[in-house]
């Protein structure tokens, strides 16, 4: 199995969390997300253990909150000590009513709205990680209007390719987010931001991309920052308070994906930080990482039932579940691999045949995985799971045909518990007039 979380019980049931998935598919219906809380509690202990022990007791992980976001999620974050990044007013608004500590959130978003500049002050975010000038210019006018100060990291753009999937490479100098060191435009921001009255500038931030394997990755983006940074000391007498190295690390989604020792890697870029900065005579900023598929990915499950069961001879056989492209959009979009089986009978063996499965969308392309090995005799009933599916599924769910999005169910130990309810019809038609 892909992750220690998974099982398969004597009734040949796949269980995730020792919980078996027929019995929860019984309870919940399907299409249902589940979440192995457990196991998201401990990749954050995961996390935090090891940026402390590298980095001292200030340094923090801050969980990215798109990979799923919903009020339980900001609580268990919250109960670890861990900060969230948040990318919108709806996340933030998300966060505060679950009660999370604002002054452990940082606020990205390469475009920030004036409202969502004073909605994030006025709800004490702590810290905004601020892409471009503009932005600068629009955060010190609502701070100078409400006569505080706001602290800041800058994001920097170092110009590494992370070799990962287009969509999700962001640290190269032409992408959307950040300020590249290569045109000059990083070191304005550095410029600007310590003219500004109302801006407290910490640091710096960069987040070269995602579902990124290459353990150097952090070190060479880590290596480029510090560098940048001991230069705006020597220009502009800059203090490193604070260097956020982004998220972005793997997680298995095939049997022949690598497996990431996340803490070893940290240790790795611990020794290079604190060995760089003492050559360049900087003191050692606190450092915070963003991981949000690798706290929540192999956490996370998504159990469907077969319906139309289509051969055509020949050519191709299709496997069609009762969810799809609005509850998992990102075969659709990024051609992303998943490892796909049956439930209800998870030892099954016998004659294997080569199908798509798909969803219930008018949409050829909705499509949750090609290629998969399914029993010869998968019929309407069956169950199927998905696996690794605990980041960017539900928060990128849709309701396209107006299909109402599944329930996400938290399971911790031994028991389960709804987090977030299924969606009624008339949830979706909430907002029609
Ligand atoms: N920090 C920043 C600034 C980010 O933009 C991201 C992800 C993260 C942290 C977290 O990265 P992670 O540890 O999750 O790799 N929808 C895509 C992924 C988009 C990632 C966006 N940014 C997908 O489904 O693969």
């Amino acid at each position: 199995m892909i992750c220690n979380n998974l099982s398969i019980n004597e009734k040949g049931h796949l269980c995730i969390g020792g919980q078996d998935t027929v019995e929860l598919a019984e309870a919940y219906g399907t299409p249902l997300y589940l979440l192995d809380e457990d196991r998201i509690r401990e990749r954050c202990r995961t996390y935090r253990r090891a940026l402390q022990e590298a980095f001292g007791e200030e340094a923090n992980a801050l969980y990215a909150s798109k990979a799923a976001s919903f009020r339980g999620m900001y609580r268990i974050m919250k109960e670890e000590g861990m900060g969230v990044d948040v990318v919108s007013s709806g996340e933030i608004y998300t966060a505060v009513s679950a009660g999370f500590p604002m002054e452990r959130a940082y606020f990205h978003s390469n475009n920030k709205t004036d409202a969502d500049i004073r909605f994030a002050m006025e709800n004490g975010v702590g810290y905004f990680v601020v892409d471009n000038r503009e932005e600068l210019d629009a955060i010190e006018a609502v701070a100078a209007e409400r006569g505080q100060m706001q602290k800041i990291l800058l994001r920097i753009t170092p110009g590494i390719d992370p070799h990962t999937y287009e969509a999700v490479a962001t640290g190269r100098v032409d992408s959307k987010f950040g300020s590249a060191i290569e045109t000059g435009q990083a070191e304005e921001m550095v410029v600007y931001a310590m003219s500004l009255a109302h801006i407290d500038l910490m640091g710096l931030h960069c987040h070269v991309g995602s579902q990124v394997f290459d353990s150097d990755v952090f070190l060479r983006a880590a290596a480029i920052l510090l560098d940048f940074a001991a230069k705006m000391r020597e220009k502009y007498q800059f203090a490193l308070r604070e260097l956020d190295l982004g998220g972005g690390y793997g997680v298995r989604y095939l049997e022949s994906d690598p497996e990431l020792d996340i803490a070893e890697n940290i240790r790795e870029v611990g020794k290079a930080v604190h060995a760089q900065c003492e050559a360049l005579g900087l003191p050692l900023p606190v450092i915070r990482m963003e991981p949000g598929r690798s706290i929540v990915a192999d956490a996370g499950m998504t159990l469907y039932t077969v319906g139309t069961v289509k051969r055509i001879p020949g050519y191709k056989n299709y496997v069609s579940v009762d969810g799809g492209m609005t509850d998992n959009p990102r075969f659709a979009l990024y051609g992303s691999s998943y490892t796909v089986l049956l439930a209800n009978r998870a030892n099954d063996a016998g004659e294997a045949f080569r199908c798509s499965v798909v969803g219930r969308c008018c949409e050829s392309g909705d499509i949750l995985q090609e290629n998969v090995k399914l029993p010869a005799d998968t019929k309407r009933g069956d169950l199927v799971a998905v696996l690794t599916t605990g980041a960017y599924n539900y928060s990128m769910s849709s309701n396209y045909n107006r299909i109402p999005r599944p329930p996400v169910v938290l399971l911790s130990g031994g028991e389960s518990k709804l987090a977030v309810r299924r969606e009624t019809f008339e949830d979706v038609c909430r907002n029609d007039i």
